[in-house]
C-alpha cells in the first residue's frame, strides 16, 4: 500500500474554558496522536497541530461568573490543557492558541479576502440590545419563555425543555442576563457567508469520499447537504473575539466557529516558525513553509475531532477554504482528505455530562494514578480499544482495570519480564545467538505481514482494530517462548536456546516499535530494557533482527503493576459522589431563585391579574404533531368557540386520554405559530422540578367555557 508523502494531522482546538475532560481524549487527542506516531515511525513527514479555542460567548460568562476577565480565564486553561497534553504524551508539534496575534491577523486576512469577493454580505437584523449594559446580548445572555412548550428559562438559541431551536426575538418576556431589565429590539449590522453558493461543490466534495470517511461522517454531512445548506452570520456584537477588519464593525468580532478553524492555519504558520516553536527546526526546505502543508496538492491533511465538529470540518470550513480558493489568484487550499471523527464514549453507562458532575478530567485521573507506572499509557491502551469510531462507546473502570490487568500486564508486560529474566540468568545479560541464525525466523517473518496489516488499519484509521491487533503480535510471541520451552531447552542444547531467546529478544524489540504509537513511554522502556536505541526503527523494517551478538543488555523492570479492586471501585464512588453533589448544589440553587422569585417590584395588581382570561375548556380532538415528541394538537371548546391548541404535554398525556377532559387555558393570549400549526391559547399546567407535566383540571369535570378567578 502506498505511504502518502506529507500528512497535516489536525487536532480539534479544545475550548481553553475549562479542563479537558475523557470525553475529549477519546473524541480526537489519542486517536490523532496514534495516527501521528504511526505515520512518523513510516518515515513520513507529518506536522501535527491543535491548540486553545479561546474565543465565544461561553468563556465571556464564565469570566462573568467568576469575576475576571475573559483573557485570566483562557490563560489558566490553555496553560492546564497544555500541560495534561504533555503528560499524556500527545506529541503535537505545535499546541498554540487563538488569541494570538497571528491567528487575529490570518483570520482577518482570509474574512478580507472572502469580503472583497463578494462571499460575504452585509444584513442589518433586529436583535435584543440591553440599554443598561449597553450592548447587544449573544443568544446566551438572553432568557424568556419559550414560545413552543411555556419553559419561562429558554436560552436565547434553544429551549433546552423541548429543544426547539429559537430565535433570540421569538422568546416571550426575554430578560437580559447580565441586568435582568427587559431588552430592546434594535437594528444591527452582520456579515453572513454566502454558504449557500456551495452547496453544489460540497456535495461533489462530500461524495467523493463517501467510500474513505467513515459511515457516520459521510452520513451526518449529506444531512445537513440535503436540508439545503443557508448563508451564516459569521459576525457578533461583542468585544471578546477577533474584531472584524473593516470600518463600520467597531465592536464587532469574528463568531468562534469562523475563527477556530482558521487556527489550523495559524498554527502551522507558529509551529515552523524557530522564533515562536523550538521544533521548528525538524521542518526544513519546502517543509519549512506552512503553504506546503496547506496549498501544496501533495499534501495530505487528516483532520480528528468528535461528532459534534463535524459540519463544521465537512461543510463549513470546507466551504471557507473553496471560497478563498475561487476568490485569489494564489496558491489554493487542500481541503480535508478524512475527516476522521470519532462518535461519544459514555462513561459507566451513562452519558458523560460536565454539568451534571459525571465527567473524569485527565488531569486529575494523573494525580491520582501518579504512582502507576505509565499511568498515561495504560489509559491510552484501554481507550484504543474502545474507541467510538462507528457507534458511541463506553468506558467502564472494570474494563480498564482488565485491560491493564490480562493484556498490558498480563501478555505485554509478562512477556517482557519472562525473556528479559531468563536471558539475565541463562546468557550474562548479554544478546543471544546469532544474527544470522534468527534472521529468517518465522515469528520475524509473520510480524512482517502482521504488520502490514495493521499498517493498512491505521491508514484507514480503523485504530481501535490497529491496537487490538498489536497487542495479538504480543500474544503470538508468548505462545512461541511457551511452545519452544527454553526453560527445558537450556537443560539439553545450550546454542539452541540462545537461539529461541534471540528471537524473544528481537521479538521484544520489534513490539516495542508497534506498541509505540498506543503506548509510548513504555515502548521506549522496554527498548530502554534491551539498552537499545529505538529511534531509528521503522515501521516497516522493525520485524528485521538488528540486536547486536553478544551486546549487554540493560535492566529489566515490571512495566505494568496490576490494578486492584479497591482501586477501581473507589474510581466508581468517587465519580458517584461528585454527580451526587452537583445535582444536590443545582436543586438548592433552583431552591433560592425560585425564592428570591417574587420581588417586590414584579407584584401585579388586581386589575393586572383581570387582564389575564383564564377560562375552563373542554378538548375534543387531539393528535401529535408529526415530528415531536412533546407536541400535541388540541381542538378545545370554550363555551361555543372552538379553538386550536399547541401545547407540549405530549411527553406526559397521550392523544386519547386527553379527549373529554376538562382544562384551563388562557383565552386572551396573541395566537402563536408551533411548528406551523396556529395555537390559539396556552393550557394551564405545572411542570415540578423533575420535569414532569400535570394539567391544571377543575375537579368537576363538566363545565367548560367558565371563567376562572
Ligand atoms: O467543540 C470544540 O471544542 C471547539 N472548540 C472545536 C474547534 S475545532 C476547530 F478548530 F475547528
Ligand atoms: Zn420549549
Amino acid at each position: 500500500m502506498p505511504a502518502t508523502e506529507r500528512t497535516l494531522v489536525t487536532a480539534a482546538l479544545p475550548y481553553a474554558n475549562g479542563p479537558l475532560h475523557f470525553g475529549h481524549l477519546a473524541g480526537a487527542y489519542f486517536p490523532s496522536d496514534m495516527y501521528v506516531r504511526f505515520k512518523r515511525l513510516r518515515g513520513e513527514s507529518v506536522l501535527f497541530v491543535c491548540g486553545s479555542d479561546e474565543h465565544g460567548v461561553p468563556i465571556m460568562i464564565s469570566a462573568e461568573k467568576e469575576g475576571v476577565t475573559p483573557q485570566a480565564i483562557v490563560d489558566r486553561f490553555h496553560e492546564l490543557n497544555k500541560s495534561t497534553f504533555e503528560r499524556l504524551g500527545i506529541s503535537f508539534d505545535y499546541y498554540a492558541r487563538t488569541s494570538s496575534p497571528v491567528h487575529h491577523k490570518t483570520s482577518q486576512e482570509l474574512f478580507l479576502t472572502l469580503y472583497e469577493k463578494g462571499f460575504l454580505i452585509a444584513r442589518e437584523e433586529p436583535q435584543l440590545y440591553d440599554e443598561d449594559a449597553k450592548m447587544f446580548l449573544p443568544d446566551r445572555y438572553v432568557e424568556g419563555t419559550c414560545p413552543v412548550c411555556s419553559n419561562p428559562s429558554a436560552r436565547g438559541d434553544q429551549c433546552e425543555n423541548c429543544g426547539t431551536y429559537l430565535n433570540q426575538t421569538e422568546l416571550i418576556n426575554p430578560r437580559s442576563k447580565i441586568t435582568g431589565n427587559k431588552p430592546v429590539v434594535r437594528a444591527t449590522r452582520h456579515w453572513y457567508f454566502a454558504l449557500s453558493k456551495f452547496q453544489k461543490p460540497l456535495e461533489a466534495f462530500v461524495e467523493s469520499h463517501k467510500n474513505d470517511w467513515r459511515e457516520h461522517v459521510v452520513q451526518a454531512a449529506r444531512s445537513w447537504l440535503k436540508v439545503g445548506l443557508n448563508d451564516r452570520p459569521i459576525t457578533r456584537d461583542l468585544d471578546w473575539g477577533v474584531q472584524v477588519p473593516l470600518e463600520d464593525a467597531k465592536g464587532k468580532v469574528l463568531y468562534v466557529w469562523f475563527d477556530a478553524p482558521i487556527g489550523y492555519i495559524s498554527a502551522t504558520k507558529e509551529g515552523l516558525d524557530p522564533a515562536i516553536n523550538p521544533r521548528a527546526k525538524d521542518f526544513t526546505g519546502i517543509e519549512s513553509d506552512w503553504r506546503t502543508w496547506w496549498q501544496s496538492e501533495d499534501t495530505k491533511w487528516v483532520c480528528f475531532l468528535g461528532k459534534d465538529n463535524i459540519v463544521f470540518h465537512t461543510i463549513l470550513f470546507p466551504a471557507m477554504l473553496q471560497a478563498h480558493n475561487e476568490a485569489s489568484s494564489e496558491r489554493k487550499y487542500i481541503l480535508p482528505e478524512n475527516v476522521a471523527a470519532n462518535e461519544f464514549m459514555n462513561l459507566q453507562g451513562q452519558k458523560l455530562s460536565k454539568s451534571r458532575g459525571w465527567v473524569i478530567e485527565p488531569h486529575e485521573y494523573l494525580d491520582r494514578f501518579a504512582a502507576e507506572p505509565y499511568a498515561a499509557d495504560i489509559l491510552r491502551y484501554t481507550f484504543a480499544t474502545t474507541f467510538p469510531e462507528q457507534k458511541d462507546s463506553d468506558f467502564y473502570w472494570k474494563d480498564f482495570q482488565a485491560h491493564t490487568n490480562n493484556e498490558l500486564a498480563d501478555i505485554l508486560g509478562n512477556l517482557v519480564n519472562r525473556v528479559l529474566t531468563f536471558v539475565e540468568r541463562n546468557f550474562e545479560n548479554r544478546v543471544p545467538g546469532t544474527l544470522a541464525a534468527v534472521k529468517d525466523h518465522e515469528l520475524l517473518a509473520s510480524f512482517k505481514t502482521e504488520a502490514a496489516q495493521i499498517a493498512d488499519l491505521y491508514e484507514r484509521t480503523k485504530l481501535r482494530d490497529a491496537s487490538q491487533r498489536t497487542m495479538d503480535l504480543a500474544r503470538l510471541t508468548n505462545k512461541f517462548f511457551n511452545d519452544a520451552e527454553p526453560w527445558k531447552l537450556i537443560k539439553q542444547d545450550k546454542e539452541k536456546a540462545g537461539e529461541v531467546m534471540r528471537v524473544c529478544l528481537e521479538a521484544i524489540r520489534a513490539l516495542g516499535v508497534y506498541f509505540s504509537p498506543i503506548t509510548p513511554r513504555a515502548a521506549e522502556a522496554i527498548h530502554g530494557m534491551l539498552a537499545y536505541d529505538g529511534a531509528t526503527e521503522t515501521w516497516d523494517t522493525a520485524n528485521s533482527a538488528k540486536l547486536v551478538d553478544g551486546a549487554a543488555l540493560g535492566k529489566s523492570s515490571i512495566l505494568f503493576r496490576k490494578i486492584e479492586d479497591e482501586v477501581v471501585e473507589a474510581e466508581v464512588k468517587r465519580m458517584e459522589e461528585m454527580q451526587a453533589r452537583v445535582i444536590a448544589q443545582e436543586s438548592s440553587e433552583k431552591k433560592e431563585i425560585a425564592a428570591a422569585a417574587p420581588a417586590v417590584d414584579a407584584l401585579i395588581s388586581i386589575d393586572d391579574f383581570k387582564r389575564i382570561q383564564l377560562k375552563t375548556a373542554k378538548v375534543l380532538e387531539a393528535e401529535r404533531v408529526p415530528k415531536s415528541k412533546k407536541l400535541l394538537k388540541l381542538q378545545i371548546t370554550i363555551g361555543t368557540e372552538q379553538r386550536q391548541i399547541v401545547a407540549g404535554i405530549g411527553e406526559k398525556y397521550t392523544p386519547e386520554e386527553l379527549v373529554g377532559k376538562t382544562v384551563v387555558v388562557v383565552a386572551n393570549l396573541k395566537a402563536a405559530k408551533l411548528m406551523g400549526n396556529e395555537s390559539q391559547g396556552m393550557l394551564l399546567a405545572v411542570n415540578d422540578a423533575s420535569g414532569v407535566v400535570s394539567l391544571i383540571t377543575p375537579e368537576r369535570d363538566s363545565f367548560e367555557g367558565l371563567e376562572v378567578r
